[in-house]
């Protein structure tokens, strides 16, 4: 049996990561984020109630499941301080089962102004970050002068931090940007007041995670954003800070590479992307429109309308290797249904010539154009579906070939929204 899972977005994110999270907690003991910050937004709709996570652990709606928030995680307290509290209000959060790391470095109210300041200096240039600060902190985090969940329990040692980078962060906002800067003893009464709330989750949850797997407990790692955002494997610059991909399950929460035992990839049944950057599948005009849409596609944290396309097989392919995927989630099915024809992208027409292989470079991607194979729509609704074999005979067909263009076998299909919505195929914790 497989006990430590871990599960990663195989496109650009919003793949329906929170989703499978949810319903694979049913099976697990721990969940455990381990990279990115409230750039994330993962949807878990349970009896038509919709929660939108964007710290919290996707697991946190069952009640005796423990959540960890990881070392690789930016955490802005405020940001969690709020979920903490919707939770609180429904009864769902009792405060024993979060668990936040003390190695998790802080979002501070600079690396949100810093982060939209430099977007704006960008101008065209622009990566249409969501401008939650999470490009400054991890910045920070690498030049060693960020503030760590841990360091908020020793409030001397925080507001030494705090002057410090606040008089070289004041230097470049007032200097460079020719803004108002900011003042040391407002954040630190802000974040005083909110470590009165989290202080007592704070833990060295490495060590937590370690306990768990001695127990022979069953961890879920749940990433967040998606391959293609990856910062060393994604389609950079155009990527988020962190790394999204599943090695980073390892480093971002504490425990060993050797102890996980499975990496599930999860891949919408088309392709979408937020913020700027290349996407060779593209679609536009009215035919975005409509798969737009059907599929609901606004982002969960911006709401900004996503970009949509056709499935890359590529990209998919690529994401297979680059976290050794062994199994796929296929998810928004559904949002085909009605579509006459269906195209996948099998190879990229680059400099007359054609390739099969992902090239990362935002340059090379820019040049490249789709090679299409187009399949039959099954025009029927799959939504209630439970059976892979229920479904429309064009449809497993369309499945068969994005396991076939991917090397990997689809472990379970989701075909809506809500937790039932789902066609299980194989249960990634069993063998
Ligand atoms: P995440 O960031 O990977 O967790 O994904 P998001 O929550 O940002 O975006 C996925 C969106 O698709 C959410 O609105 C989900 O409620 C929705 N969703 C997930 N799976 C399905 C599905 O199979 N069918 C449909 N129609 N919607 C889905
Ligand atoms: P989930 O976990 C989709 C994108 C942003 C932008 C780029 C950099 O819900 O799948 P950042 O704020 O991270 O510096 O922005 O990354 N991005 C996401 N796109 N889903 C996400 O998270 C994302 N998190 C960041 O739109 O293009
Ligand atoms: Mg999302």
């Amino acid at each position: 049996m497989a006990k430590n899972i871990v599960i990663v977005g195989a496109q650009w994110g919003d793949e329906g990561k929170g989703k499978i999270v949810d319903i694979l907690t049913k099976n697990a003991d721990v969940v455990v984020r381990f990279q990115g910050g409230n750039n994330a937004g993962h949807t878990v709709i349970v009896n038509d109630e919709k929660f939108v996570f964007h710290l919290m652990p996707s697991g946190i709606l069952h009640k005796d499941k423990a959540c960890v928030i990881g070392d690789g995680v930016v955490v802005d307290p405020e940001v969690l301080v709020g979920e903490i509290e919707v939770l609180e209000e429904k009864g769902i959060f009792n405060g024993d089962n979060l668990h936040i790391s003390k190695n998790a470095h802080l979002i501070m109210p600079y690396h949100k102004r810093l982060d939209i300041s430099k977007e704006r200096l960008k101008g065209k240039q622009k990566i249409g970050t969501t401008g939650r600060g999470i490009g400054p902190a991890y910045e920070d985090k690498a030049a060693r002068v960020g503030i760590k969940c841990g360091d908020l329990l020793d409030e001397k040692l925080f507001r030494a931090k705090l002057k410090r980078n606040i008089a070289e962060k004041n230097h470049y906002i007032q200097n460079v940007l020719h803004q108002v800067g900011f003042e040391t003893h407002e954040i630190y009464h802000k974040y005083m007041e909110i470590t009165e709330k989290i202080a007592p989750f704070i833990k060295d949850t490495s060590f937590f995670i370690y306990k768990a797997m001695m127990e022979k407990k069953k961890i879920l790692f749940e990433g967040a954003q998606g391959t293609l955002l990856d910062i060393d494997h994604g389609t950079y610059p155009y990527v988020t800070s962190s790394n999204t991909t599943a090695g980073a399950a390892s480093v971002g929460s504490g425990i060993g590479p050797t102890r996980i035992d499975k990496t599930i990839g999860i891949t919408k049944a088309y392709t979408t992307r937020v913020g700027e950057g290349p996407f060779p599948t593209e679609l536009d005009g009215k035919e975005a429109d409509r798969l737009r849409e059907h599929g609901g596609e606004y982002g969960a944290t911006t709401g900004r309308p996503r970009r949509v396309g056709w499935f890359d097989a590529l990209a998919l392919r690529y994401a297979a290797r680059i976290n050794g995927l062994d199994g796929l989630v296929i998810t928004k099915l559904d949002v085909l249904d009605n579509l006459k024809k269906i195209k996948v992208c099998v190879g990229y027409k680059y400099n007359g010539k054609k390739i099969t292989d992902f090239p990362t470079e935002a340059s090379v991607l820019n040049a490249c154009t789709p090679i299409y194979e187009t399949h039959e729509g099954w025009l029927e609704d799959t939504s209630r579906i439970k059976k892979f074999d229920k479904l429309p005979e064009k449809a497993q067909r369309y499945i068969r070939r994005l396991e076939e263009l991917s090397g990997v076998k689809a472990v379970m299909i989701s075909v809506g929204a809500a937790r039932d919505d789902l066609i299980l195929i194989k249960n990634p914790f069993s063998r």
